[in-house]
């Protein structure tokens, strides 16, 4: 298994506000617990996994810091954050990377060129994990 990337010193807080983020999840079914963080023109908005007992109504962390980033009136994002504290050493990047759904918000906001912070892996760039998102444009 490849070794996790060191994050800069300008990146690591971000990634640590993740991995606190992590630390609220409300995550009773799957008892995976995940953060994440996004840098934006206002600062630095976290979101933790909500699940719900009708499962298709829980969200992901990456989208509820994005929302909640929103909500509160950010709207330039320079890069974001993903942290799943659960995973051990060695776990398969497909359980750190942000999903599909995510990626495709992530997309929305994000520019294409924009570092995520994925803990335990490293910096993998928007354009790589998802090079075509859908778009109205
Ligand atoms: N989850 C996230 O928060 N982000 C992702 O990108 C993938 C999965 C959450 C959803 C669910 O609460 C738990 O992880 C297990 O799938």
């Amino acid at each position: 298994m490849k070794q996790a990337e060191p994050f800069s010193n300008d990146e690591l807080p971000l990634v640590e506000a993740a991995r606190r983020a992590a630390q609220n999840a409300y995550c009773p079914y799957s008892h995976f617990p995940v953060g994440a963080a996004v840098e934006t023109d206002m600062g630095i908005f976290v979101g933790c996994n909500i699940e719900n007992a009708s499962y298709g109504l829980s969200c992901c962390a990456e989208r509820v810091a994005l929302f909640s980033a929103i909500a509160q009136g950010a709207r330039r994002f320079l890069r974001l954050a993903v942290s799943c504290p659960q995973t051990v050493p060695g776990a398969p990047f497909e359980s750190r990377v942000p999903c599909g759904a995510c990626l495709q918000v992530i997309a929305q906001f994000l520019p294409m060129e924009a570092p995520l912070l994925i803990d335990g892996v490293g910096r993998k760039f928007l354009k790589d994990l998802l090079p075509y998102p859908f778009s109205l444009k």
